[in-house]
């Protein structure tokens, strides 16, 4: 397989993608940070099935860390990603750097309130601010007619989901299901932090997340009771410590006593270095 051209200035994508549509193509975005795991591969593979073009963005956005999180340590190995890029059916990488992307004198934000206050919102001001931002402008750079996400960060799906309805961004967004080890722990670039005990243990989110649906398959409707459950589980790991456990309604993201409609349950855990989320929704009658 020959090397997929990697493209770094906004220029010269725009270029490339202006070529594309004018001959009539579909264009498909699948944005990544890099550090590809199968979860990545499977929306490039989709992306594959949907589009004539497949553009996968490798860029590690400074400006959705926070100043104490992991922009430094975040893993990179771009050889590797362009490799596996081409062998999962990418037609080409955008992978500007950050002076590109945020040129000296950089004064612009897209920030989507209301679903961005829960979750991960609460616990990493600024992050999804830094994210709208960024997707805003890889659509502007990639044109997409298409744009896939992982349903791993069905938070961040919401809220660009929400972004492009508000903004009237001409593209569809996909959501592709979240990719597991066979442990159920969620495909994920941080599970490198893990240490082996850490990585042991880490299987715990997906088996907190199973034991709530059995719960609520039981008839349990309370979300005391079932985030309850979930905590004394993943307590019961010496290394794990819980950030957030949340019950939240799908279409606005806000917490809820009782379990009715389609629920999602979404949850953050530190173990070490890693901060890993997870989440399921539950359908209840
Ligand atoms: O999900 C990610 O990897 C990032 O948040 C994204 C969407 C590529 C934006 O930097």
């Amino acid at each position: 397989m020959a090397d997929v051209k990697a493209i770094q200035t906004v220029s010269e994508m725009h270029r490339v993608a202006d070529q594309i549509r004018a001959d009539g193509l579909q264009i498909g975005l699948v944005p990544t940070m890099g550090f590809l795991h199968e979860g990545h591969l499977s929306l490039i593979r989709r992306a594959r099935r949907c589009v004539d073009r497949v553009v996968v963005s490798v860029f590690v956005n400074p400006i959705q860390f926070g100043p104490q999180e992991d922009l430094e340590a975040y893993p990179r190995d771009f050889e590797r990603d362009r490799v596996l890029i081409g062998d999962s059916g990418g037609d080409l990488i955008y992978a500007p750097d950050a002076e590109e992307m945020y040129p000296e004198g950089y004064a612009s934000y897209v920030d989507v309130d209301g679903l961005t206050r829960h979750l991960c919102g609460t616990s990493r001001p600024g992050h999804f601010r830094g994210v709208t931002t960024v997707v805003t402008k890889l659509f502007a750079a990639v044109k997409p007619h298409v744009a896939i996400f992982g349903q791993k960060d069905a938070q961040q799906a919401a809220v660009i989901r929400r972004m492009v309805q508000d903004l009237n961004l001409d593209v569809e967004v996909l959501v592709s299901p979240t990719i597991r080890e066979a442990d159920g722990l969620a495909k994920s670039s941080r599970n490198k932090y893990l240490s082996p005990e850490e990585r042991q243990e880490a299987s715990v989110l997906y088996q907190a997340l199973q034991k709530a649906k059995r719960l609520v398959a039981d008839g349990e409707r309370r979300s005391e009771v079932v985030i309850g459950e979930m905590r004394e589980l993943i307590e019961r790991r010496p290394l794990a410590q819980i950030d957030y456990i949340e019950a939240v309604d799908t279409a606005h993201l806000q917490p809820v006593e009782e379990f009715s409609g389609e629920i999602l349950l979404a949850l953050a855990v530190q173990f070490g270095k890693a901060r890993l989320i997870d989440n399921l929704v539950v359908q209840t009658a």
